[in-house]
């Protein structure tokens, strides 16, 4: 039977997608197949979701005129994975993988197939990812408008050109990581300056849900927000000069750029 919509890859961001999918009404289970070589991750999917279908490989019946695939599989064996379900027809093609191209993709296509590419974080585990998309050159607006609507249910989509999402990549896509690793170094000092590890531990982690909340909510900007908790001569104001005489701010700068570059020469 047709699915609307064939996830390849049953991994941790092709389930998260699945999920998000499906918990926001987007699409129901029986719309849905998943191919995933693994049969525990199967079997895990198949308790989990009632009606979806899973297999191992897709074959022919599970594509109709109006089929979608979402490419969810590492990046070695992404063209492969392109490849087979382009030959089955597929309407288009929505690419998560990172660092490859859509020109790569639609090079192992048989026809003009359209190919579209996100690059998501991993807060999308959690419906509160950040995502850009871009179009390939068969893409239309309506292709686009599919795939930010089926990404908008795992979080925030932006639409950019293809030749940004390597900053995307440096900037939303590396960037739960350095935020972790603040949180890392904040708990340490807390522990430092005399916190049990625990305190420390449940204060950050509130610190950083209740300071994101704030930047996505309040309607100020990051700068405002700072400046009043900065009050002059004040305790922040003492941190926040001693953070900048060790060049904290042009450390996270060349940090993306570095970042992006990485992204740009995988991608080659
Ligand atoms: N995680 C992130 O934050 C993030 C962010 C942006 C983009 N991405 C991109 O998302 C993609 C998936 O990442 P992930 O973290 O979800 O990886 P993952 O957990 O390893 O998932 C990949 C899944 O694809 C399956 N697979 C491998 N070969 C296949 C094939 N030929 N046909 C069908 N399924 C196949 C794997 O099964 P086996 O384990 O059995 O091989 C696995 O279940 C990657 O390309 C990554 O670049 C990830």
């Amino acid at each position: 039977m047709a699915v609307d919509l064939l996830i390849i890859g049953g991994g941790r961001m092709g389930t998260a997608l699945l999920e998000g999918i499906i918990s926001s009404g987007h699409l129901s289970a029986e719309q849905i197949g998943v191919v995933e070589p693994d049969a525990e991750r199967r079997a895990m999917l198949r308790l989990a979701h009632d009606g979806l279908l899973l297999v191992d490989t897709p074959e022919i019946e599970h594509v109709g005129e109006t089929t979608s695939a979402l490419i969810a599989v590492k990046p070695e064996v992404a063209e492969v994975a392109t490849r087979l379900v382009g030959g089955l027809g597929v309407a288009r093609i929505l690419s998560i993988v990172a660092g490859i191209s859509a020109a790569r993709l639609e090079a192992v296509l048989p026809g003009p197939i359209p190919v579209i590419r996100a690059m998501p974080n991993t807060p999308a585990l959690i419906g509160d990812g950040a995502t850009a998309i871009s179009g390939g050159s068969h893409v239309t607006k309506g292709d686009l408008d599919w795939a930010e609507s089926l990404l908008s249910s795992v979080g925030v989509v932006v639409r950019l050109p293809e030749k940004h999402l390597d900053a995307v990549t440096g900037l939303s896509g590396s960037g739960p990581a350095y935020l972790f690793m603040v949180a890392e170094a904040m708990i340490e000092a807390g522990v430092t300056a005399g916190l049990s590890r625990e305190t420390a531990r449940l204060l950050v982690n509130q610190t950083f849900l209740g300071a994101g909340r704030m930047l996505a909510e309040s309607g100020q900007s990051a700068e405002e927000l700072r400046a009043q908790v900065t009050s002059p001569g004040g305790t922040t104001a003492a941190a926040l000069r001693s953070l900048e005489a060790r060049s904290v701010r042009s450390a996270f700068i060349e940090a993306v750029l570095t970042a992006a570059e990485r992204s740009r020469s995988l991608g080659r």
